[in-house]
C-alpha cells in the first residue's frame, strides 16, 4: 500500500549536503540560537498554548485546529479521516507528489485535474466529475512547483463546486505565509475548506516539525483519532520550540522576506541570459518552474556530483520539460549556484 514516492526518496539523500542549494523551496534555516533559552520541552501545556496562539494569529476558534508534525501529516491524517478504501479524489497536476501519493496509498481511486500553462485552475474544469461522488479534491495554493496563486474566486468556486458534490477541499497552503506579513488562511474563504499548513517554508523552520491543520471541529476530532494510533500524544517538544519560534515570527519573516527580493533579482537577471528557459514569474516566495525543451533529470545530477549545485527536476512533480529553481538560500550561495547552474545546463 505505501509505495515507496520517488521525489522524497530522491531529494531527502541530499539534505545537508548539497553546496549551492537551489532545490529546497523554503527560507533558509534562520539563527535558532534566537530561540535560546531552550523553552521546556517536556511541558505538555505547550500544546493548549500553542493551539491557542494559533487559532489567535489566524482568527480561527481553537476547536478549528489541529496541531501536527508538519504540513506532511496534517495532509496524512486529514486524508486518513476522510477517505475510505474505493473513494475518488481529485488532485492538481502538476504537484508535490504526495498530494496524490498520500490518497493513493490510503486506496481511494486519484484522477488529475491538469493545471493551464499559467497554472491556472477553474470550476469549468470539474465538469466531468459533477455527481461522480468525489469525497475530495486536493490542491496547493501558493501551488508547488509554480508558486502560483490562485485568485480568491478560483478558490471559492472550487469549494463551492466541491459543497454541492459533498466533498471536500483540501488546501495545502504551506506557503501561503509568503503572501503578507498579516497572516491569513484558505479556512476562512468556505466552511468546506480544510487548510493544512507548518513553519517549515516561510520560517525555515522545517527541523521542528511544528505544524496543523485548520478544520471544522467535527473533522479536527476525526483527525485527532487518526493522531492516536501514529504519535499517542503530540509532541511537547515540537509544540514548545514552535512557541518559541512564533514569539520571533516578524523577525523570521523579515529575513526570508528579505533575502527572497534580493534573489529573485539575481535570478530573473539569470533567466534573461538563458535563451532556451522560461517561466512565469511567481509574484512572491522562494521558488518558480522553470520550463526547458527536454527532461533535465541526468544533467542536473550530474552537475550536483561536479559542482554541488542542485535544482529539482521536473519530473518529480510530473512535468519533465523543466525544473523547480529556488532562491530561498542567502544570496552569495544562490548567485554562485545560478552561476554553476548554467554551466551544468550547457552541458
Ligand atoms: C506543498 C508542500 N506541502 C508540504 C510540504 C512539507 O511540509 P512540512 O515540512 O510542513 O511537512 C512541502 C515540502 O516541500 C510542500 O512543498
Amino acid at each position: 500500500m505505501f509505495a515507496p514516492q520517488q521525489y522524497l526518496t530522491w531529494l531527502i539523500p541530499y539534505y545537508g549536503r548539497i553546496r549551492y542549494d537551489l532545490a529546497t523551496s523554503s527560507a533558509a534555516s534562520p539563527d535558532l540560537a534566537r530561540l535560546l533559552p531552550l523553552p521546556a520541552l517536556d511541558d505538555y501545556n505547550a500544546l493548549n498554548t500553542l493551539k491557542e496562539t494559533l487559532a489567535h494569529h489566524y482568527a480561527l476558534p481553537t476547536t478549528d485546529v489541529q496541531l501536527t508534525l508538519g504540513t506532511s501529516q496534517a495532509l496524512f491524517i486529514t486524508l486518513a479521516h476522510l477517505l475510505k478504501p474505493g473513494d475518488r479524489v481529485l488532485v492538481e497536476h502538476p504537484t508535490y507528489e504526495p498530494l496524490w501519493a498520500v490518497p493513493q496509498a490510503l486506496g481511494a481511486r486519484v484522477e488529475f485535474l491538469q493545471r493551464g500553462n499559467d497554472w491556472d485552475l477553474t470550476a469549468k474544469q470539474l465538469a466531468p466529475w459533477t455527481g461522480q461522488g468525489v469525497r475530495a479534491l486536493v490542491l496547493s495554493d501558493p501551488h508547488n512547483p509554480s508558486g502560483a496563486v490562485l485568485t480568491t474566486a478560483q478558490i471559492l468556486e472550487l469549494a463551492r463546486w466541491c459543497e454541492a458534490e459533498g466533498a471536500w477541499l483540501v488546501v495545502d497552503e504551506v506557503y501561503q505565509d509568503f503572501l503578507s506579513p498579516q497572516l491569513t488562511t484558505h479556512r476562512h474563504l468556505h466552511p468546506r475548506i480544510i487548510a493544512l499548513s507548518s513553519l517549515t517554508k516561510v520560517y525555515g523552520l522545517g527541523a521542528l516539525r511544528c505544524g496543523w491543520l485548520f478544520a471544522p471541529p467535527e473533522i479536527v476530532q476525526g483527525t485527532e483519532a487518526v493522531l492516536r494510533y501514529l504519535n499517542g500524544s503530540n509532541p511537547p517538544a515540537c509544540a514548545a520550540l514552535g512557541l518559541a519560534a512564533l514569539a520571533h515570527r516578524e523577525y523570521f519573516w523579515q529575513l526570508s522576506q528579505t533575502r527572497a527580493r534580493t534573489n529573485f533579482q539575481l535570478v530573473e537577471q539569470w533567466l534573461a541570459q538563458q535563451p532556451n528557459l522560461t517561466w512565469q514569474a511567481p509574484k512572491q516566495g522562494v521558488f518558480g518552474f522553470v520550463r526547458a525543451e527536454r527532461d533535465l533529470r541526468p544533467v542536473l545530477e550530474q552537475g550536483c556530483a561536479d559542482h554541488g549545485v542542485l535544482a529539482v527536476p521536473g519530473v518529480f512533480f510530473g512535468e519533465p520539460h523543466g525544473f523547480r529553481l529556488s532562491w530561498g538560500a542567502d544570496p552569495e550561495v544562490v548567485q554562485t549556484g545560478l552561476q554553476l547552474l548554467s554551466q551544468v545546463l550547457a552541458k
